[in-house]
């Protein structure tokens, strides 16, 4: 099998340094790792790098909270990041920071570039300020009702109930999630990257093969509604890079991040001999680079690094790869439901090789989200590697050990049997290239069935019972043990410790793609240990367990939005039609009751009559009144909108107010003359 030696430089994301390591990250991590020792395994030279993604408002205030510096919470979640990826047996090639000497040089030498290029402009914006906390306030720091359905505690940028999306000014009630202070508006100036020059170069780049289809369709999206300006500065107090001229001024995260990728390669070229930094990254580097992503992160990599990248005078990457989003029993990973699962929590109590096994015969080459539902988990993985592939070994290794001394046949006794499964090899490992991780697992499972079916019909057990009929069983388990070395070198991407254990029974040399065709004959195997055991249920509920606890309180940080671009990309305002307008039915409501609701900051509940009927209502005015003032006065209330399950009950209608909330806000309060269930013009 001639082949050129490739030269290729992988990556997956940066994990923020925020917080640990769960199991969604891992989709990505252990893909990556997939195909990184496949690559390796073909002979290939393959480097697979990251880094902890160390920088931004999130770690500054997770330090602060902590009352620690933020190089000291760094530090301890690079320490954390890297055992749990030791421990899934993620192999990185080089693991660094972004907050590191060569990131902060490469991340200068950059932006100077993009600026004496003139791609960097200046201008001042007016933004969200804690005049408290004395800080701009990002998006996801400013939190209150959504101004779309109403749903209260909504972040600044898109609501999670009801999806919209939206700029944090158009938020109802809103507060800083740092101090609890009313947002004002405050001026500053901002430096902006022109991704827009770039817009002849990355509708070339699109059309080259670098994407997958559904991601490129969404780059035609986000082209069409225009390439704005990128925001890649902020103000201080800000854990970052400061810009070179501009005091006060940080990088924003997002723009030292990639470079990050740059950094920790260039960080393994300093520490390591052969390894040529231009040889990869200069515009006339040969070779190969992929980023490995989610999804949620594709404008970042397909739009303004491929553009950063030509404006420094860099190499762009031969490929962006995204994977979709996690969900464990067919739903967003929950803290009530046990379903939002530590890295460490998992390793606790079950094998790693299981959860890399089982996305491995989830993933494919698209962006679908992959579910992890933990019965079938559990019956896939038991059915798979313990009752298929390790089967096969244990059913055959006995014999040889006791019988035959450890030493297998001198030939095999089903060449064509082996020479089927040999031949498998070359459409497996186009499925490892190609990403489709699953279709190698049902190959490399139908293989093992027939292995099964082979021991089955041969009985080594009952041969082993008859007189003189030594050589027969010699030839089975021979034949046995070698189906299974050249499944478990089809497994060792996925499965590295086990293949291992598989290496050291079968006592041979590590197993790889220039190896598997040459048969074990006349050949010495050590004593079969168990390789892999069953996936247990209590382990399972035993993890559920411990996710409900561990997680009641660790998580301080916002979530991130789903799919979309950057906030000041995606279009806000929407304008409704009168039809629209005229389907809302506002009508008069007398407040007959208002009482607190336990548990609930803001909210109130109300009891409505509108003209014979009563509703229940919960609104978010308890800053304005108290339940007492309210009982007997009349208001507006859209009475058509559907009923709403709310964490403490079905709310079934809203009550109008305005005002900019805090205590201004005003329940509007017809005139004398209205009756309750009058229509509202
Ligand atoms: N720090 C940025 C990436 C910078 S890359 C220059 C970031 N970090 S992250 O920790 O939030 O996510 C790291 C990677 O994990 C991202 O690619 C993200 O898509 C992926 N995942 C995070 N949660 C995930 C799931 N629930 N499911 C699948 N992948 C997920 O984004
Ligand atoms: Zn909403």
């Amino acid at each position: 099998m001639a082949q050129t030696k490739r030269k290729i430089l992988i990556t997956s994301a940066l994990p923020y340094a925020n917080g640990p390591i769960h199991l969604g990250h891992l989709v990505e991590y252990i893909q990556t790792d997939i195909w990184n020792r496949f690559q390796k395994m073909r002979g290939h030279d393959c480097t697979y790098v990251c880094a902890d993604d160390a920088h931004g408002t999130p770690i500054m205030l997770r330090a602060q909270n902590e009352g620690i510096e933020p190089e000291e919470l760094i530090a301890r979640v690079a320490r954390e990041h890297q055992a749990d990826f030791a421990d899934f047996a993620i192999a990185f090639d080089n693991y660094h920071s972004t907050h590191s000497p060569e990131n902060r040089e490469l991340a200068t030498l950059i932006y100077q570039r993009l600026r004496d290029g003139g791609h960097i402009a200046t201008r001042t914006i007016t933004q969200a300020y804690d005049p408290e906390k004395a800080m701009f306030l990002p998006d996801r720091f400013i939190k209150g009702t959504c101004p779309k359905c109403g749903a209260e505690d909504q972040y600044g940028d898109s609501c999670e109930a009801c999806g919209a999306t939206y700029s944090p000014t158009e938020l109802k009630n809103a507060v800083s999630a740092i101090s609890g202070a009313t947002p004002i508006e405050k001026e500053s100036e901002h430096h902006f990257f022109k991704l827009g020059d770039f817009e002849g170069m990355l509708q070339y780049w699109i059309k080259g093969d670098h994407l997958q289809p559904e991601i490129a369709h969404k780059l035609k999206e986000w082209f069409d509604a225009g390439l704005q300006d990128w925001d890649i500065s902020r103000d201080a107090p800000y854990f970052g890079f400061e810009i070179p001229d501009a005091p006060g001024k940080f990088f924003y995260v997002w723009l030292d991040a990639p470079i990050g990728y740059m950094a920790s390669f260039k960080n393994l070229c300093n520490k390591t001999d052969g390894y040529d930094f231009n040889a990869y990254w200069s515009k006339e580097s040969k070779a190969e680079l992929y980023h490995f992503i989610g999804k949620d992160i594709a404008y970042f990599h397909t739009l303004f690094w491929p553009a950063m990248l030509t404006g420094s005078g860099f190499r762009t990457p031969n490929a962006v790869y995204c994977h979709g989003f996690l969900t464990v029993n067919g739903s967003k990973m929950s803290k009530s439901r046990g379903t939002f699962i530590m890295a460490r929590t998992y390793l606790d109590h079950l094998n790693p090789e299981y959860l890399r096994y089982y996305f491995a015969a989830k993933l494919g080459s698209g962006i679908d989200d992959i579910d992890l539902n933990l019965e079938d988990f559990q019956a896939r993985v038991n059915a798979d590697l313990v009752g298929k592939v390790v089967n096969i070994a244990s059913r055959c290794a006995g014999f040889i050990d006791k019988r035959f001394n450890g030493q297998l046949a001198g030939d095999l006794a089903e060449p064509d049997l082996q020479r089927e499964f040999t031949a498998a090899g070359t459409a497996i490992a186009q499925h490892y290239e190609r990403r489709e991780y699953g279709h190698a697992m049902r190959t490399i499972m139908a293989l093992a069935d027939k292995a099964n079916v082979y021991i089955d019909e041969q009985k080594p057990w009952v041969v082993a019972k008859e007189e003189g009929k030594g050589q027969q069983l010699h030839d089975i388990c021979t034949m046995g043990i070698n189906l299974f070395h050249v499944l478990m070198t089809y497994l060792k991407p996925v499965l590295p410790v086990t293949a291992k254990k598989a290496e050291e029974f079968l006592n041979i040399k590590p197993m790889s793609w220039s190896n598997y065709e040459v048969p074990l004959t006349g050949h010495h195997i050590n004593k079969f240990t168990p390789l892999m055991t069953r996936v247990e249920s209590d382990k399972i509920e035993a993890m559920r367990e411990a996710s409900k606890q561990h997680l009641e309180k660790t998580d301080t940080t916002p979530a991130k939005p789903a799919t979309k671009a950057p906030s000041n990309i995606e279009p806000v305002a929407e304008t409704i039609q009168y039809d629209d307008f005229a389907r809302i039915d506002l009508r008069i409501a007398r407040i007959v009751k208002a009482q607190h609701v336990e548990g609930a900051d803001k909210l109130l509940q109300l009891t409505l009559d509108i003209g014979g009927e009563t509703r229940n209502v919960f609104a978010g005015i308890k800053s304005a009144y108290k339940p007492e003032e309210l009982e007997g006065r009349l208001t507006v209330m859209v009475a058509n909108l559907a009923p709403r399950k709310m964490k403490f009950g079905m709310s079934e209608g809203m009550v109008l107010a305005a005002g900019p909330g805090g205590k201004e806000l005003f329940i509007l309060n017809p005139d004398e003359g209205a009756e309750p269930g009058m229509r509202v013009k």
